[in-house]
């Protein structure tokens, strides 16, 4: 096949949750660029559908659906809705994050809200999404984790701003749990010509703090923070038959950060 049909996603249909937020709307402009229909989703319909039309206006087929992934009853009509209105689903991009927890002794009920969205209803989600991947006899899902799923905190990195020193247990642990979640499935779906890799990306350029920015960016390789492009490849390459033969993979997007 030519490359170009290898990394193209014609005809494809793609879920990006949390498609209306930093890195998502770089992931659905990313698959769209690439010739994929694409419908971002999240609780928040209003800010999806804006995002979308934005989308449109510069001629990509992207569309909004709300869904609330810590709700089971959400997570099947929105299933149902893109049956209904796209008649298939090709790669699903398990992008959404719920972040209610701040600093090391945050109240527990805020660690068991952050499970509540991003454990077990990340879960949900997965199933379900993955259930409509079997129906369509295959498929990529791309999990979207973090560096800070693969490593401690830096907290060197907060020295002389006004953010916190006590970044919050529960993202480690959640985004950790992605990756191992990622090689399960992977094997799970065996025979089933369903692909699962987790992105692990570092941080994305969001007008940080400048000693923030100075902390972080000397430590980079690079020397810079992800931009809104750096992301479009890497989801591009896995959802598409470029990628066909990874399968159970993290790659982790820092710049060399962690190398
Ligand atoms: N921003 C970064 O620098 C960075 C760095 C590394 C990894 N990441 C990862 O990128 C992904 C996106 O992060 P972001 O920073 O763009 O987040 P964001 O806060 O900008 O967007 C998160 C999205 O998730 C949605 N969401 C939250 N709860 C939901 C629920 N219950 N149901 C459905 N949608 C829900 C929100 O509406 C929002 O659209 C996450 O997986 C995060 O771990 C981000």
């Amino acid at each position: 096949m030519h490359i170009r049909e290898l990394f193209s996603l014609k005809d494809k249909v793609c879920v990006v949750t949390g498609g209306a937020g930093k890195y998502g709307k770089c992931i659905a402009e990313g698959l769209a660029e690439a010739g994929g229909t694409v419908i971002i989703a999240s609780r928040n319909l209003s800010q999806c559908e804006e995002v979308a039309a934005g989308f449109r206006a510069a001629g990509l087929d992207v569309h909004a659906l709300a869904v609330d992934q810590a709700g089971p009853d959400s997570v099947r009509q929105f299933k149902q809705a893109i049956l209904a209105r796209f008649g298939r689903l090709d790669v699903f991009v398990n992008n959404a994050v719920a972040r209610p927890m701040k600093s090391y002794d945050s109240p527990i009920a805020e660690f068991a809200e952050s499970m509540r969205v991003n454990a077990t209803g990340n879960m949900d989600i997965l199933r379900e999404m993955i259930s409509l991947l079997e129906l369509n006899q295959g498929g990529s899902v791309i999990n979207i984790g973090s560096m800070m799923g693969m490593h401690g905190p830096d907290l060197s990195n907060y020295e002389g701003t006004d953010m916190t020193m006590s970044p919050p247990p529960d993202y480690y642990f959640h985004n950790a749990g992605l990756l191992n979640l990622t090689r399960y499935l992977a094997k799970m779906l065996a025979g089933k010509n369903i692909r699962v890799n987790t992105i692990s990306p570092g941080g994305l350029f969001n007008h940080q703090h400048p000693r923030f920015l100075e902390n972080y960016t000397r430590k980079v390789p690079l020397r810079r923070m992800a931009n809104t492009d750096d992301i479009k490849g890497v989801v591009v390459l896995l959802a598409s038959q470029a990628g066909a033969y990874i399968n159970g993979e993290n790659i982790l997007m820092d710049g060399g950060l962690n190398a």
